[in-house]
């Protein structure tokens, strides 16, 4: 049956990212579709409506999104799932990320607030995590799971990427990730390195 829906896959080039986040989407979109992958999203079928996220962790949740939309369409589905770690918040806010304190306050007051907490803390370290999975409606098909490494900033800056990025500081560049390009962003990101891992796995399957 897997083999069967990989090749509608192979054949069409389409794939399903279970997500309705603009910025997630686009990125999703610059690394796969120049490789003649076609991306649709969450956004293309308004019909399938929330997904709740139950899971404890980004693999769990990844693997709920991908499989209840893949059980909706009966084809291969890709989500991620995704979040900010804060090592001086033991983690927080994790798998919360999108909805921590309150889904729709802005990011800006969002930022300001852990730029406020962590004034006189010395630990400003800081993770990106990307988890991604395919599923084939209840079958896990693949996961992957990486990282960016960063450190909160003192102030905002950079107007490029979406939510965290621009506190989000990137030692080796010497800059936000809101001040990179999408394609340095999409090089050394949690996201891009773990839609790299994903092409590998889908060029070796033959997808
Ligand atoms: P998800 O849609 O449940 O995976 O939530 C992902 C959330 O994590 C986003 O809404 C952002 O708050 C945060 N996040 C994940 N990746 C990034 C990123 O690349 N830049 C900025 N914020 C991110």
């Amino acid at each position: 049956m897997t083999q069967v829906c990989s090749i509608i896959i192979v054949m069409n080039k389409d794939i399903i990212i279970a997500s309705k986040n603009i910025g997630k989407i686009k990125e999703f979109k610059e690394m796969l579709e120049p490789l003649g992958y076609t991306v649709f999203s969450l956004l293309d079928y308004p019909e399938i409506g929330e997904i709740e996220e139950t899971g404890k962790t980004f693999i769990e949740n990844a693997i709920i999104k991908a499989s209840t939309v893949s059980k909706k369409l009966n084809m291969i589905c890709i989500s991620d799932d995704s979040g900010l770690e804060i090592s001086a918040f033991d983690g927080a806010p994790g798998i919360y990320s999108s909805r921590w304190l309150g889904e729709y306050t802005p990011y800006d007051l969002k930022m300001n607030y852990v730029i406020y907490k962590l004034e006189n803390k010395e630990d400003r370290r800081c993770s990106y995590v990307c988890a991604i999975a395919v599923c084939d409606k209840d079958k896990v098909l693949m996961t992957f799971e990486e990282y960016c490494e960063g450190i909160v900033s003192r102030e905002l800056k950079g107007n490029n990427g979406f939510g965290y990025d621009p506190f989000f500081y990137y030692e080796p560049y010497q800059k936000t990730i809101a001040e990179l390009s999408s394609e340095v962003k999409n090089e050394i990101s949690h996201r891009g390195k773990a839609i790299k891992k994903l092409l590998e796995w889908l060029e070796n399957e033959n997808i």
